[in-house]
């Protein structure tokens, strides 16, 4: 059965004002459309834990640092809607740019610290609209629990310290990345790959898996990432924004994997950027 499909925030309200008047959980899954299994991965999990679901599809222009990449941002509702159907989800919002920011809109929600470097450094300004928008969309919901995919583990990280220090009576739960056949994870800027470009995205991964077995054999990481950096430019990708250990928590840069950590990287490949993080598992 299709979803309600409501595109502005009253309705959105009225809708969720049984729900909490029931006592009922409402779990969130903040999306920009263009669903792949990745998005329906934490739908699931929604589903499964919570009485109602919500799904949210905003293309949200104050993340982009660049207006090309904007105007590319595939944008599939009708597909999206579709896919969402055997969720049987209690309503998709869609609200557009000026339900979401209407004229005079004036406050951004900016976290410090864990924004301060990787995509905060690569991407200026991505991470404030990214809290800008989570914030209102856990406000307009009234959700209980919210969704997002470790595949973006430094936004999962950054939108957890947010809702914390703001006081947003939210949990936020983080939900594995889910990963084609060929290892390459699941992103909605793969349909922007070409056929060529898409046989090449896998090494990226199977690069870093390289470097994070490597370090845990006791190899060093410098010179386990100075050889993935040359072997992925033999393969075609182009700048490499990160390929950086970092604390699972803070975080901060790491030589060894002295505490929980992961593998991060951005990489281009054929005009698209692609980004990546792996556990480094001691
Ligand atoms: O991860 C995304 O798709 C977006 O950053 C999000 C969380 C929906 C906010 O626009």
């Amino acid at each position: 059965m299709s979803a309600p499909i409501l595109r502005g925030v009253a309705d959105l309200r009225a809708r969720t004002a049984d729900w909490k008047r029931a006592g009922e959980t409402i779990g969130v899954v903040p999306t920009m459309g263009a669903l792949h299994d990745g998005h329906l991965s934490l739908v699931a999990a929604a589903r499964k834990s919570c009485d109602r679901v919500i799904v949210t599809i905003f293309v949200n222009p104050k993340q982009f640092n660049n207006p090309d990449d904007l105007k590319s941002y595939p944008r599939t509702e009708h597909d999206d809607a579709k896919k969402l159907e055997r969720f049987e989800v209690d309503a998709i919002f869609v609200p557009d740019g000026d339900e979401m920011y209407p004229d005079g809109f004036s406050t951004t929600v900016t976290v410090t610290g864990l924004t301060d470097v990787m995509d905060g450094v690569h991407r200026p300004g991505h991470f404030a609209g990214v809290t800008t928008v989570v914030a209102k969309l856990f406000l307009q919901t009234s959700a209980t629990d919210a969704f997002f995919g470790e595949k973006d583990f430094q936004q999962l990280q950054v939108v957890r310290r947010m809702a914390h220090d703001l006081d947003i009576p939210v949990t936020v739960h983080g939900c594995p990345t889910i990963r084609e056949i060929d290892g390459l994870a699941m992103s909605s800027r793969n349909l922007m790959l070409s056929d060529r470009a898409r046989t090449l995205a896998p090494r990226l991964h199977e690069e870093m898996e390289r470097i994070v077995e490597g370090v845990l054999k006791g190899g060093d990481f410098e010179g386990l990432r100075t050889e993935a950096l040359t072997r992925l430019q033999k393969n075609g990708f182009g700048d490499v924004d990160y390929l950086e250990m970092r604390a699972n928590d803070d975080l901060c840069l790491l030589k060894t994997p002295e505490r929980p950590a992961r593998l991060f990287a951005a990489a281009w490949l054929a005009g698209v950027r692609l980004i990546d993080n792996i556990a480094v598992e001691v």
